[in-house]
């Protein structure tokens, strides 16, 4: 998968940085890579104070959109069993050492599961949050919204949907090898809404094969139209060993970065105008909707990641849970979760991630409070490449706040190659 220093995932774009980085994270780690190919000389784990998210991986679809690269399989009856009782046996596991502040129901299409399933889940979730969470998102596709299942999600205490639109324009859902029409999109949202959900945010794709500027102008219209709280915004990533890496490796579809960056800076302004404030790379708000499980995730708070591929990043390491469910399965009836990839969480990893991940924030990073929070990293490191970043407009920084430029936001790569590597590299 993709990382920040190859952002696009397989590396054959590079404009945009890994602009699913917030889904990322909860599957495949911080940077999307083996965490541990960056070293650090300090050795002591510390313990993470502040919020804790869980991520739950739920990894059947109903079928393989051509540019996906996430964990997922065809449910049938028996896997979807195997896995609501791995997922039980997974929590028994886990070291829950203070409330969940937040849920997030990812995939795969954690919507597809039938009602009493959602339900089981919900309860076995429940019973390990130590109170109510702030928010409670669940991915759905539009194809399998229905009234029964949004009933047992409003029942078990979701409180944020958001549905994977990814285009209203037939000819682009067929190019995606999306399951669902335009009018499924509006059914499923009209749904939505009826069923009351505090916060609705739609997925959308955009520098499809085929997408010109007027297309993409349509979709953001059509989404807007709708009224949602919140609107994620995905450049397409040619994911490798997806369908739609293979016509790009045949030639069959071309990249064209110069038309990402058109329709990239044509959101901000069409969002902006329409009352959605930009808070990430990839995602605009309404006020007091914007994904608090994601901010609390770029700004290197813990999670606890449950399911097959899901990542953790808690009790003083970070790691993922294989991408397969059989070894997933098989860790768990050893009586162990078989994270792969482990790293121990140092203060100077912390730091940096939090420094590269927050300044994909538009509020960017207060430094100060960066350097109060984990003091024993190298800070004075940072003087050279904050100077670089500067020089080249990509960054800029006021009363010890460092945040992109709109340039830097286009290359957020650069900004990332720029600082990886630069609290946790060895003296
Ligand atoms: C796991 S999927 C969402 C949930 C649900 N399965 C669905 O597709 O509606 C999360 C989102 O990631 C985005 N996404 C997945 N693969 C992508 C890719 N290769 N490039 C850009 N965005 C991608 C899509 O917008 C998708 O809605
Ligand atoms: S985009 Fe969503 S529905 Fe399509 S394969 Fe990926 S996880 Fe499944």
């Amino acid at each position: 998968m993709g990382e920040i220093v190859a952002p696009a995932a397989g590396g054959e774009r590079g404009l945009l940085l890994d602009k699913r980085s917030d889904r990322r994270e909860r599957q495949h780690g911080p940077l999307g890579e083996a965490p541990d190919s960056r070293h650090s000389n300090e050795a002591p784990p510390q313990p993470q104070p502040g919020p804790l998210g869980l991520y739950v991986h739920v990894p059947f679809c109903a079928s393989t959109c051509d540019f996906c690269a996430f964990y997922q399989v065809a449910p049938s009856a028996e896997l979807v069993r195997g896995y609501l009782a791995g997922v039980a046996a997974e929590t028994a596991l886990v070291e829950w050492t203070q409330p969940v502040t937040t849920v997030f129901w990812g995939g795969g299409t954690p919507g597809l599961l039938a009602p009493a399933d959602l339900r089981r889940l919900g309860a076995t979730v429940r019973s390990r949050l130590g109170g109510e969470p702030e928010e409670w998102t669940i991915e759905l596709a539009p194809a399998s919204v229905t009234a029964a299942r949004l009933d047992a999600l409003r029942e078990i205490g979701v409180t944020r949907v958001s549905l994977g639109a990814q285009s209203f324009q037939p000819a682009l859902l067929d190019a995606l090898g999306r399951a669902h029409t335009r009018e499924q999109i509006f059914r499923a949202y009209e749904r939505v809404r009826a069923a009351g959900f505090a916060s609705v945010n739609l997925d959308l794709m955009f520098a499809l094969p085929g997408q010109d500027e007027a297309a993409w102008e349509g979709d953001l219209a059509e989404a807007l139209a709708l009224a949602p709280d919140h609107l994620s915004t995905y450049c397409l990533t040619f994911e490798e060993d997806t369908k739609l890496w293979v016509k790009l490796a045949q030639g069959r579809v071309k990249l064209d970065p110069e038309r990402e960056a058109r329709l990239y800076e044509a959101t901000w302004a069409r969002l902006a105008d329409a009352g959605y404030a930009q808070y990430e790379i990839s995602n605009f708000a309404r006020p007091g909707h914007a994904c608090r499980h994601n901010l609390n995730t770029w700004r290197m708070h813990g999670w606890v990641g449950l399911g097959p591929s899901a990542a953790s990043q808690h009790g003083g390491e970070r790691g993922a849970n294989p991408a397969d469910l059989a070894r997933w399965q098989a860790g768990l009836a050893r009586g162990e979760r078989a994270t792969e990839d482990r790293v121990a969480l140092t203060p100077a990893l912390l730091a940096e991630d939090a420094l590269i991940f927050g300044l994909r924030m538009n509020a960017g990073v207060d430094l100060a409070a960066l350097r109060a929070r984990f003091p024993t990293a190298p800070w004075e490191n940072l003087a050279a490449p904050i100077a670089r970043l500067a020089a080249d407009g990509l960054a800029e920084s006021a009363d010890d706040t460092l945040h992109i430029t709109a340039r830097g936001r286009l290359l957020a790569d650069a900004v990332g190659a720029e600082l990886i590597g630069v609290l946790t590299a060895p003296p």
